[in-house]
């Protein structure tokens, strides 16, 4: 059996990885809360490693309030740089490999192809500053690491852009979404699945894949379009009398919606890598977000 020692617990991907695991007999999974583990309290990180002794860490932690994070950059920094580098540490004290998850937002969105894991980064705010110092103190601190870098991340599990959508296309007649930034919507079910099928090969002794990857979905969209999609697959499952089925979606630009923290205007990210070492890819988006619509109307418990 496979001890996974996995920091987070009520997140969109710590929830993923705990219903995905069923289907992985040979993982034990053992998640800690803010409760069990408030990571950016230092000494919490090295109790918790010593006392589970894991053969894998994974952090499902982050500080991800994108906007929030402008005016309360230090409480970002501890969590998204200080406490990843507690993680890395202690896995490497212990001497097992480490999987830490970032994000499309180390980039400044001025690529105009998919971008790779060797393109420049360039944050444009405190959130992605702050990932990106947490993938730096990764790199520095162990060689047992993989960061994969995800974007645009919903789930049926707590707050994200599909469910936010429903509610908004459900409720109002007309909305306004952002049509000029492009992004992968990725399904953090998928990004479950795919991390528990890679950790029975990253703790074999002779894995020597370790680095920075990409893992996004295969679709490419703007919010807007995301939004249509959303509207689309929902009308189809809800069926025509839906009042989400007939909300105007009217697409503005990014000036018309300002924000406090500025997002990358393209964001798309290459899966090559991924691919070629570890053989296969994320599920096609359409079945990934019906699943994932199919489980937020139909199913209560996932609230
Ligand atoms: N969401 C996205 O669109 C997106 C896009 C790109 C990359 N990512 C990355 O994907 C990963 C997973 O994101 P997610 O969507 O699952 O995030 P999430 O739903 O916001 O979950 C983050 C979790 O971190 C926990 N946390 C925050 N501070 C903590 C602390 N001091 N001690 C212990 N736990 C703490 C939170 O606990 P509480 O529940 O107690 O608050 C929460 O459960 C993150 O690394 C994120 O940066 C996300």
């Amino acid at each position: 059996m496979i001890k996974v020692l996995v920091f987070g617990k009520n997140g969109q991907l710590a929830r993923s990885l705990a219903w995905r695991c069923k289907a992985f007999a040979g993982l034990r999974l053992q998640f800690l809360d803010r409760n069990d583990c408030d990571v950016a309290q230092s000494g919490n990180i090295t109790k918790a490693v010593d006392l589970y002794r894991p053969d894998i860490v994974i952090n499902a932690t982050a500080y991800t309030a994108v906007d929030l994070a402008e005016s309360e950059p230090e409480l970002a920094r501890r969590v998204n740089c200080d406490a990843v580098r507690g993680m890395a540490e202690n896995a490497a004290r212990h001497s097992v490999p480490f999987i830490h998850v970032s994000t499309d937002y180390v980039f400044d969105g001025e690529g105009k192809v998919p971008y790779r894991e060797t393109d420049p980064v360039a944050p444009l705010g405190v959130y992605g500053a702050t990932k990106l110092a947490g993938e730096e103190a990764v790199r520095t601190i162990t060689n047992q690491h993989l960061i994969l870098r995800t974007s645009w991340v919903y789930s049926p599990f707590g707050k994200n852009f599909v469910k936010t959508m429903l509610r908004l296309l459900g409720d109002k007649k007309h909305i306004s979404v952002v049509d000029d930034q492009q992004g992968c919507p990725t399904s953090a079910l998928d990004l479950a699945t795919a991390i528990l099928r890679i950790v029975p090969d990253i703790i074999r002794r002779d894995f020597d894949q370790f680095g920075t990857y990409h893992l996004v979905s295969d679709a490419e969209m703007t919010w807007r379009a995301f939004t249509s999609e959303i509207q689309a697959k929902a009308t189809k499952i809800l069926g025509e009398q839906w009042l989400g089925a007939t909300c105007e979606i009217k697409a503005v630009t990014s000036a018309e919606f300002p924000t406090a923290a500025k997002r990358p205007s393209y964001s798309v990210m290459s899966t090559e890598k991924f691919i070629a070492n570890f053989g296969f890819d994320l599920p096609e988006f359409n079945h990934s977000l019906i699943e994932v619509l199919r489980n937020l109307v139909e199913g209560e418990e996932y609230a």
